[in-house]
Parts: structure tokens; sequence; C-alpha cells
């Protein structure tokens, strides 16, 4: 597969063909509130975009670097009997780059809501393999997505930091940290019952 075609592929962000999200934008709203999330925060979360625009191949790099290095994630990438599945992970690790930047500059309104639902749902027997037509093994615990959240936060410290003082570094940390919480609260919302989300 060319570059161009691998680009965009199965990237559904606005798509019609993805579902709506079940959860409205009061509680988004409240959600923003509980990270404690500010307009400084916005602010630090669009410089942290432009940081990080020609960066994403690497802080990708840097996050699967842990998962490979550790058989439990890597597992997920390949079939039940271990064999890895290469152009799948490829695919994946487009959308997990232009997913960096739209941690940092895409609106959050309803059509971003959706798409944080599709993206849970991504990582669930429902949906998971589905748009890269991929066999690999079907479901992700929730538990390894809350707990790989460590990694994407720790590990994306360097690329923020680049060219940065100590404290412009500590702000656009802090912002991403935010903001990445509040997408695994809302990435939670298809693992677990709605009288309990
Ligand atoms: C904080 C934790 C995590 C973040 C931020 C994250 C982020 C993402 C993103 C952005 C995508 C692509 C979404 C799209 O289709 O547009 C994705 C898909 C995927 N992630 Fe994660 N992920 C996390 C945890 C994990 C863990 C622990 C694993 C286990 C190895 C994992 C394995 C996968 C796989 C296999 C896919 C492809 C799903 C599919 O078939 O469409 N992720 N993830």
């Amino acid at each position: 597969m060319n570059k161009e075609s691998l680009a965009a592929s199965g990237y559904d962000f606005g798509s019609p063909a993805i579902g709506r999200s079940p959860v409205s934008l009061e509680e988004l709203a409240l959600l923003e509130k509980t990270v404690a999330m500010t307009a400084q925060d916005e602010h630090w979360l669009k410089q942290a975009g432009a940081r990080l625009a020609d960066q994403t191949d690497a802080v990708v790099g840097a996050w699967r670097e842990v998962i490979a290095a550790h058989p439990h994630l890597a597992r997920y990438y390949g079939s039940c009997e271990g064999v890895a599945d290469a152009a799948y992970k490829a695919r994946v690790g487009e959308r997990f780059k232009q997913w960096i930047l739209d941690v940092c500059l895409r609106p959050r309104d309803a059509t971003w809501l959706d798409y944080q639902h599709e993206i849970g749902l991504r990582h669930t027997h429902l949906r998971k393999n589905q748009v890269d037509r991929a066999a690999a093994l079907p479901h992700i615990p929730l538990r390894y997505l809350i707990a790989f959240t460590a990694v994407i936060n720790e590990r994306i410290r360097p690329f923020l930091a680049k060219d940065a003082t100590p404290e412009e570094s500590a702000a656009l940390h802090a912002a991403w940290c935010k903001a990445v919480l509040l997408q695994l609260a809302l990435w939670s919302r298809p693992y677990v019952a709605e009288s309990e989300w």
C-alpha cells in the first residue's frame, strides 16, 4: 500500500457511516469541568498541536516501542495464534498520528463526540478489526486502555518540551494530559452499562 492510500485509511471523523455518541454535549461539558480544563489549557493545547505537527511519526514510535516490548499488549495487533498483522498495525498507526493532532486542534463538538465514541468502540469486540478487515484479537480490555494512559502521557513529554521553556513545557503537558483523560472517560462508555457510566 502506498503512502497516500494509507494516509486516510479508516479515519472516519465526521463520516455519516459511523454512529452517534450516546453522550450529550451537557455531559461533555461536565467532564471538561471534572478534568479542570481551562481557557489556558485550550490555549496550550493549540500550541501543542503546532509543536507536535511534524513529530507525530516519532511520537507514535515512542508509544509503540512500549507496546512492542510487552507481548500481552502487542498481541492485540495479531491473531489468536500470535501471528502479527503488519498491515493492520500500519493502518492504525496512521490514524493514531491523526489523533494526536485532533486531540490538540479539533473543537469538541457533537461531531467530535461521535468520533470519540467510535474510537472507544474500535477497542472493543463491537468494532475492533472491522474498518481494516483484520483478523486480530477482537477485544482490548478496558483496564489496559486506562493503564496505558500513563505511557501515552509520559512518553509525549520530550516532544512537547522541544524548544520550550520549563514553564511552557509544564503547561503544554498539563493541557495534553487533561485532554487525553477526558477522552479515556468517553472511550469507557461502550465498555460499561449505561447505568454505571
Ligand atoms: C490511553 C490509551 C490509548 C490511546 C490514547 C489509544 C489510541 C488509539 C487511537 C487514536 C486509535 C485509532 C482510532 C481510529 O480508528 O481513528 C486506536 C486504535 C487501536 N488501538 Fe488504541 N489506544 C490506547 C490504548 C490501547 C491499548 C492498551 C491497546 C492494546 C495493545 C490498543 C490497541 C489498539 C488497536 C489494536 C487499535 C485498532 C482498533 C481497530 O481495529 O480499529 N490501544 N487507539
